[in-house]
């Protein structure tokens, strides 16, 4: 066994402890109450990084702080890595479902349990602990590395994008590293090759002065709760498409190669239908599950707000309606582009006697790779030796919007080696990480390191 790898595993208990203080604090990057705990963690995180052996301060923006940790030492002939990842968490919410509460990392089952295990605390430590068992071993690293984290992934990145754009010089690199994605299935290690992007928007609809009386009022104005109704209603048709004018005309069409590639892998819709609690699936027709989660745009209503919801029944009419909708996007859309769409859908099908506006979160552009090239073969090998098995190329639904950035702005590939697994609960109750994925994903990227040099 290298040297690194048997550093690697006479101190996982270590490398385990450590990463539950780090779940411990509840950076939630989305909630200003959590203001200091997010900074306590880029605080911590960044200490870790100097322990390991890296240089790391802090660099402040109008936002979250983030986390910048460099080791030069490889030398000029040597690449450069620089490693992406995240240090803030999505809101817990809702409490009551976790069986152990949030931010008590808990094993059960030989999962780590906790917000941020798999999304993406745990993932960005294990690039933490590989540096250290490098440097630990060796007193070097193969590769010059540069880490970079931010700690408002969560919210859109927003003041990542200016950080990127004005210090080109400070992250160039060969190869972007992110580790913020999942595997395909366990034992079954995966290279992504795909990023849906995103638009997300909040949809209001506004009504009379104040709420009215239903009995008073109802059947003499228009309710701007059955409004939103309509409203959402029209975005989709049956078949489960978009019903957007023009919302279809920039989704490009995957190549043969990636068609080929997604056919030969395991899926079963029964199974994935059962694992989730549910007795069908549903979505666009035409295209198989994988390519409607990798391929294809979806709309989704992620929240509504409206009305009394209180205990028992209030004969009110509510003035104010809002739904929060999300658009994932494939290439080449764009979210700009989502918008004018969606806004010129609005203004054909908002009804009348209310007010119908529409406001921008946030975006991010969707991105899709060719798994070919030095950096992929390396990403293979070393995933090879630490699993047992080669690795399958897959997709993801998901986001991570400034992966399209760096590669525009750093002219770099990215390569997403991620070690999640389908049902880990990211952004939901019960989020988990494998104890074996952290084990043998940190000898991976150990190994990945020597392989990229
Ligand atoms: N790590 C996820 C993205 C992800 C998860 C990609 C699983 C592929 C598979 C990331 O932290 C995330 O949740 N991103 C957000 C985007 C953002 C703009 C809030 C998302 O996808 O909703
Ligand atoms: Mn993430
Ligand atoms: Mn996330």
């Amino acid at each position: 066994m290298p040297d690194v790898l048997a550093y690697v595993a006479s101190h996982l208990d270590r490398y385990r402890s450590e990463l539950y203080d780090f779940l411990r604090i509840p950076s939630i990057s989305a909630k200003s109450e959590h203001d200091d705990d997010t900074r306590r963690a880029a605080d911590w995180l960044s200490e870790r990084l100097n322990d390991a052996g890296l240089t790391s301060e802090l660099v402040e923006t109008p936002g979250h702080p983030l986390v910048l940790a460099q080791w030069r030492d490889a030398g000029p002939d040597a690449p450069t890595v620089l490693i992406y990842g995240h240090y803030d968490v999505q809101p817990p919410e809702p409490l009551d479902q976790w069986t152990s509460p949030p931010f008590e990392p808990t094993e059960r089952d030989g999962r780590i349990y906790a917000r941020g295990s798999a999304d993406d605390k745990g993932q960005l430590y294990m690039h933490v602990k590989a540096l250290e068992a490098h440097l630990a071993t060796n007193g070097a690293l193969p590769v010059n590395v540069v880490v970079l984290a931010e700690g408002e992934e969560e919210v859109g990145s927003p003041n990542l994008v200016p950080f990127v754009e004005t210090h080109t010089d400070l992250l160039a690199c060969d190869v972007v590293l992110i580790s913020d994605t999942g595997m395909y299935a366990p034992g079954l290690p995966s290279l992504l090759f795909s990023l849906r992007g995103l638009a997300y928007f909040e949809i209001h609809v506004q009504g009379a002065r104040s709420d009215l009386h239903s009995g008073e009022y109802g059947g003499a104005i228009r309710n701007p709760g059955n409004a939103l109704a309509a409203i959402l209603a029209s975005l989709q048709d049956e078949d489960g498409r978009v019903a957007i004018s023009g919302f279809y005309d920039d989704v490009v069409a995957w190549d043969a190669d990636t068609r080929k590639q997604v056919s030969e892998l395991p899926h079963s819709d029964e199974q994935f239908a059962a694992e989730l609690g549910l007795d069908e699936l549903f979505g666009e027709k035409g295209f198989g599950t994988l390519e409607r989660i990798w391929a294809r745009p979806s709309c989704d209503v992620n929240g509504m707000l409206c009305g009394y919801t209180g205990q028992g029944a209030k004969t009110v009419l509510p003035n104010h309606a809002m739904a929060k909708v999300s658009f994932r996007l494939v290439p080449d859309q764009t979210p700009g582009r989502v918008r004018e769409l969606l806004q010129a859908h609005l203004d054909s099908v908002a009804p009348t006697g209310v007010t119908v506006s529409l406001k921008e979160l946030h975006g991010g552009r969707p991105w899709k790779a060719s798994i070919s090239g030095p950096a992929f073969e390396a990403a293979g090998e070393a995933l090879e030796e630490a699993f047992g098995t080669a690795p399958v190329p897959m997709g993801g639904g998901g986001s991570i919007p400034i992966v399209v950035d760096f590669e525009e702005q750093l002219g770099a590939p990215a390569l997403l080696v991620g070690f999640s697994l389908p049902g880990c609960n990211l952004h939901a109750p019960d989020e988990w990480l494998p104890v074996d994925n952290f084990e043998k994903g940190i000898g991976a990227l150990a190994l990945l390191y020597e392989k990229l040099a």
